[in-house]
């Protein structure tokens, strides 16, 4: 099973500490992280991704048998779900060949590939429609192709519902959903809470000033219910 671990993280911006944490996601499952604008949460999805480093501190991930620490493998493990205004403007087959091609997968095996994502995210019909032209929930779906087609082990969404209506929000639930059963880690930032209350396995709350919790989901939502909590309603 899949863990990662954020071992004494300190990240600043400018003279302001920004992330002082330590955290474990353990035991594969989808772990939310709430929390207020500002508190540190793209941030943490950066530094798990390894696009960003910390000040201080390292990610580490594991599975049963390695530890795998900041390698290669470790950044094609762990991929963080792109934003919309992230696309390319290429087709859309275009957008997710990409990342197969930058891990040198081949041409027959790319094809299969992207036909099954887009076949999963229900866009097979705009395959060859240029990727900026989509519906924002078109878009995101395409953004979550581009993640899984490459089958990372941890899969890290920065609210990936946030401009959606709710039909749309609930078909990326669904891919949520399914790649929850494949048994892939799923690290998902929302500011949703009814969102949070039917996904999560885990809710890791960071408020502000580096204040952090993490709980199991129905411990976290059974105080969440009885007190609030300051500063977040
Ligand atoms: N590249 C940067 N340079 C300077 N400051 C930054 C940079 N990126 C983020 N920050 C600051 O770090 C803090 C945390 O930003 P971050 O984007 O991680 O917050 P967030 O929790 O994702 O917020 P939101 O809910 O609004 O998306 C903010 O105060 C932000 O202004
Ligand atoms: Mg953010």
């Amino acid at each position: 099973m899949i863990a990662i671990h954020a071992k004494n993280i300190q990240k600043s911006r400018g003279k302001r500490l920004i992330l002082d944490l330590d955290l474990h996601f353990t035991d594969g499952g989808l772990h939310v992280i709430l929390g207020p604008n500002g508190c540190g949460k793209t941030t943490l999805l950066r530094l798990l991704a390894l696009l960003d480093t910390p000040d201080n501190g390292e990610i580490l991930l594991s599975d049963n048998t390695n530890d795998l620490t900041q390698n290669l493998k470790t950044r094609h493990n762990v991929v963080l779900v792109p934003r919309p205004d992230g696309l390319f403007n290429h087709s859309v087959h275009q957008n997710v060949e990409y990342g197969l091609k930058l891990r040198h997968i081949a041409k027959t095996q790319r094809l299969e590939q992207v036909q099954k994502v887009l076949e999963a995210v229900n866009l097979t019909h705009l395959s060859r429609s240029n990727a900026l032209s989509l519906s924002s929930g078109e878009k995101q779906r395409l953004c979550m192709a581009m993640a899984i087609a490459v089958k990372p082990d941890v899969i890290l969404l920065d609210e990936p519902t946030s401009s959606l209506d709710p039909h749309n929000g609930h078909q990326v639930e669904q891919i949520i959903l399914q790649l929850k059963k494949e048994n892939r880690m799923i690290i998902l930032v929302t500011h949703n809470i009814s969102q949070a209350r039917r996904l999560a396995d885990t809710v890791t709350f960071m408020g502000t000033d580096t204040m952090i919790s993490q709980n199991p989901a129905e411990a976290f939502f059974t105080t969440f219910d009885q007190d609030g909590l300051d500063g977040y309603l």
